[in-house]
Parts: C-alpha cells; sequence; structure tokens
C-alpha cells in the first residue's frame, strides 16, 4: 500500500487516470500493455503521453518493460486509486483517513462520506481487497506455462471477492448486524463503521448478552441462507447496545456441500473463546442445531 494514499490521489490530475485506465483496459489483453495501445486509447499526444507514463513511474505507480517492447502494468497502487477515482466521482467518498490496519487479504482505512442534503459527513470505512496478492506472485513464478493467460488474476481475484462482499452485505441488511454497505468499486468497498471495538480486544461485563447476541446473528443469517465462514473474536465487533459481524468475501450458501462444517467451525471459535476468556460453558451440537433453527 501507498504511504500516503490520500496525498497521492489529491496529487493526480484526471490525464494521469486516462493513463491508468488506458493501461488498466490493456491488460484484458497483454500482459505488458504496449505503449502505443495506451495511446491509442488515451488519445494524449505522444509527448504528454511520455511525461505522464514518467511520472507515474517515478512515483511507483506503473511497472515498466522495456525488452522486447515497451509495454506497461499497474499493480494493487494504481488499481486502488483508479477505484478511489471512481467513488469520489459519484459521490461515495470525499476524504480518506488514516489506515486502521493490514488483514491477511485486506487493508483498511477510515474514510469520509458527504451525505445527502448537506447533512454533514458520515465517517466510513475502505476496504482494500487484495485477495489476488499470493496467487499473483506464484502464478508469476509459474508463468512460462501458462501462456500469460493469468496476468490479470490479481485483479479478478480482489474484484471478484469486493464484489462478494459487498452484494452480501446487501442481501443481510440490516435484518442482520453487518455494516451497511454504502459502494464498491473495482477491489474497494465503503461500508459504515462498525460501532464500538473487536470482541477480542474488549472486556466485556455481560459475557451470556454478548454471546446471545452473536449466536443470534448467526442464526439470522443462516435463515437468509449464509454461513459466514470465517467468524471468530476478531470478526466481530462490540458496542454497549449491540454486536456487529464484519468480513464476509468467504460466505457459503447453506445448499453448499460445506456449509454445514463451515457453520459448526464459526460456531466452536466462538464459543471456544467465550469459554477461555469467560468461562461460560455451551453445548456445542445444541447450539449448531439452535442457530440453524433444527
Ligand atoms: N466496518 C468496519 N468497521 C470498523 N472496523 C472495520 C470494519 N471493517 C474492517 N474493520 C477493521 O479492519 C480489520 C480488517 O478487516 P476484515 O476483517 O474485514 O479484513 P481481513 O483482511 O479479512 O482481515 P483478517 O484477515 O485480519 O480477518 C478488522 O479486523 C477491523 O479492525
Ligand atoms: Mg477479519
Amino acid at each position: 500500500m501507498l504511504d500516503d494514499i490520500s496525498s497521492m490521489f489529491m496529487s493526480l490530475e484526471p490525464r494521469h487516470f486516462r493513463v491508468f485506465t488506458g493501461i488498466e483496459v490493456g491488460m484484458k489483453f497483454h500482459e505488458w500493455v504496449p505503449v502505443d495501445e495506451v495511446s491509442k486509447y488515451t488519445k494524449l499526444d505522444i509527448s504528454q503521453l511520455n511525461y505522464v507514463l514518467k511520472d507515474l513511474g517515478h512515483r511507483g505507480l506503473l511497472r515498466r518493460q522495456t525488452v522486447p517492447y515497451e509495454g506497461y502494468q499497474i499493480y494493487f497502487e494504481g488499481y486502488d486509486l483508479l477505484a478511489l477515482n471512481a467513488l469520489v466521482k459519484r459521490d461515495s467518498l470525499s476524504a480518506i483517513g488514516d489506515e486502521l490496519g493490514v488483514g491477511k487479504e485486506s487493508v483498511v482505512y477510515e474514510g469520509l462520506r458527504d451525505m445527502v442534503g448537506g447533512l454533514g459527513q458520515q465517517p466510513v470505512i475502505l476496504k482494500f481487497h487484495r485477495e489476488g496478492r499470493t496467487s499473483f506472485k506464484q502464478v508469476k513464478r509459474k508463468r512460462e506455462h501458462l501462456d500469460g493467460v493469468h496476468h490479470f488474476s490479481w485483479i479478478y481475484a480482489a474484484r471478484l471477492a469486493a464484489k462478494r462482499e459487498f452484494e452480501v452485505l446487501n442481501r443481510l441488511y440490516p435484518e442482520v448486524s453487518v455494516p451497511e454497505p454504502v459502494d464498491h468499486n473495482r477491489n474497494v468497498i465503503v461500508m459504515a463503521i462498525a460501532e464500538g471495538s473487536e470482541l477480542s480486544k474488549t472486556k466485556v461485563l455481560d459475557p451470556e448478552w454478548y454471546l446471545d447476541r452473536i449466536l443470534e446473528q448467526v442464526g439470522a443469517a443462516y435463515a437468509k441462507g449464509v454461513v459466514h465462514g470465517d467468524l471468530s473474536e476478531y470478526n466481530v465487533f462490540v458496542s454497549d447496545e449491540k454486536v456487529t459481524v464484519i468480513d464476509w468475501p468467504q460466505y457459503l450458501e447453506v445448499e453448499h456441500e460445506k456449509a454445514g462444517e463451515f457453520l459448526e467451525r464459526d460456531v466452536r471459535n466462538v464459543l471456544a473463546f467465550f469459554k477461555r476468556k469467560y468461562g461460560l460453558e455451551r453445548d456445542l451440537e445444541g447450539v449448531v442445531r439452535g442457530v440453524a433453527g433444527k
């Protein structure tokens, strides 16, 4: 991730984004997009185009090869900026704030969004998906055999994960307590901030009540056909009034052959945490049957 994505974003001009978009489009067909194709797309004259390409290269936003021909690639840095540009243009985002954390498969930032009717600004979360990152490296190592087919697999994986997560949030919200989804573009999701703090980092005074609320959410999601699939104390936020379950891209449909197994694992993780930290005992099988409405 860029050190200061916000000031980088602010310093870019429309022609920078045109060049990014030209390369993004070209990457559907080329691993390294020939400079002629970028030029055709952007319609910038060659000296302007060269200036912008050089400038983006200096900023670490482009990758370049010169042999056997001059060609360009974007990676997550550029892709993130393209997504931000789209989100800002359609008023889903007005400012980018601090980085909140780096997960296994995402980078999460705070942001702000103008509310409709000039009602001030709403703090939001920006989740930059990173799913293709490791497989991209593996693909790179094996590339000789793949004949360039997978050169945009990281874009595909990260974009698909963001789309999946955004869609499932829409499906679950508001009946299930998940962050309100706001918008998504490419690999980035904008959503409301979960209230309170991570369950793993919080000492709650009434653990029974919180455990019941979490299991209620698991049951409500199941009733809508969804199993979280990565539930733990790290993906639950708790406040005085409620719990919120975050981090849904790996969810499973209840019809999935492994849904039962993952539901049980989700419940087991939660019960194990409450047992370890608060000494609460619940019967796993009974709880799983309960949340699955059986
Ligand atoms: N809506 C939200 N409100 C508040 N904080 C959030 C929200 N979404 C994500 N975060 C913060 O960002 C962290 C990473 O987000 P998330 O768990 O969705 O991604 P992840 O990459 O799957 O992370 P991990 O691999 O650590 O589970 C969370 O643990 C949480 O601290
Ligand atoms: Mg998480």
